[in-house]
């Protein structure tokens, strides 16, 4: 497997077609990395299931770089949704809309809705750009990581997560450190009005000025709904350290707040973000480096200015909610 970094424009044609042999490039995105697959290939798609050691009846999410795969993708498109998408594309938005014959059982989880997002990054969008030249539909990605744990932000991180399940001929882009570092912004567009799957960067506010309608946030931890959102499973994004929100730390217990919380005597400070957009830039590196340290415990003081907070919020209470002995 090739690790490439400081990409080119011809390492980004040289991955579209890595992608159309059928096999798996890992690449950047403006939210966290993501392991792409040709989405109209099924053996491709179900290496995507293997490398990340997750359940096949998990829904991907289709990638690609322009409106119009959307509508070869999904069908009965609601006018909302193409106001979300000329507000929010690229970026760092899923919409969940009805699927298209070419969305497969293998892709959907046998939903009868699919996942599109157009993403932000630019080598992510020419990655894009060049396997749709070459005849590509969409590549479908989830999150780079193996199952349950954080999703990487760095090539570093897909290449500790994922690296020893890929093989020679897949390959890593190394595009730096993920501009947001949560997940998208997933809306659910099959109702009369936006429902928001998985909080993120793009907010309620948001939704509601680019739509003119009222969103709401689907029901926290509904569990096993009708819907399968692997992000909504409680112990997602968690690290081996027990995370643990708003505690006093012992001695030696990892330490994450805003900078103008001062570190506790005996506590391990990990980062100091500046504000919500900081926090949710290095929340997950922040873990990573406490299991780096083998900590066992790590406490968060989550911020709670603003609306981007719910959503940093949203992934420590996923994180949080097992503890580590319990984790599979
Ligand atoms: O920011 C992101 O969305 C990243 C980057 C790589 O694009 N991708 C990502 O993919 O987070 P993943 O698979 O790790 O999480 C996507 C979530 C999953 O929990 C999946 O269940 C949900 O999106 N999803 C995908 N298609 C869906 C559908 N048709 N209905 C409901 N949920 C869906
Ligand atoms: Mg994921």
């Amino acid at each position: 497997m090739e690790n490439l970094s400081g990409i080119k424009q011809d390492d980004l044609y040289r991955a579209a077609q890595c992608l159309k042999s059928g096999n798996l490039v890992a690449f950047p995105t403006e939210t966290v990395y993501g392991l792409g697959a040709d989405a109209t290939n099924p053996e491709s798609v179900s290496r995507i299931y293997s490398v990340k050691g997750r359940p096949a009846n998990h829904p991907l999410i289709i990638h690609a770089s322009s409106l119009k795969l959307m509508e070869k993708w999904a069908r009965d498109i609601p006018e909302f949704a193409f106001k979300l998408a000329k507000a929010f594309w690229p970026g760092p938005m899923t919409l969940v809309l009805p699927r298209s014959i070419l969305a497969k059982d293998f892709i959907t989880g046998s939903q009868e809705t699919v996942g599109f997002r157009i993403p932000g990054n630019k080598h992510a969008l020419n990655l894009l750009e060049n396997f749709e030249s070459i005849g590509g539909l969409g590549v479908a990605a989830p999150s780079a990581n193996r199952f349950g744990a954080v999703s990487p932000t760095s090539a570093l991180d897909v290449q500790g997560d994922i690296g020893n399940y890929l093989t020679e001929k897949d390959m890593i882009l190394d595009g730096g450190d993920c501009e947001i570092g949560i997940e998208s912004t997933i809306i659910d567009c099959t109702k009369s009005v936006p429902l928001i799957l998985r909080p993120g960067a793009i907010n309620p506010k948001n939704i509601s000025t680019a739509t003119g309608l009222e969103s709401k946030y689907k029901t926290k931890y509904k569990g096993r709904g009708s819907i399968r959102v692997s992000g909504m499973l409680k112990n997602h994004y968690a690290p081996n350290a027990q995370i643990i929100l708003n505690g006093s730390p012992a001695l030696g217990d990892g330490f994450i707040a805003l900078h103008e919380i001062s570190t506790p005597v005996g506590a391990i400070r990990l980062s100091s973000p500046r504000n919500s957009t900081e926090f949710a830039k290095i929340l997950y590196r922040s873990f990573r480096l406490g299991d780096l340290m083998h900590l066992n415990r790590i406490i968060v003081i989550p911020p709670i200015e603003d609306e981007l907070s719910i959503a940093i919020l949203d992934r420590l209470e996923k994180a949080s909610y097992k503890d580590k002995f319990d984790r599979n």
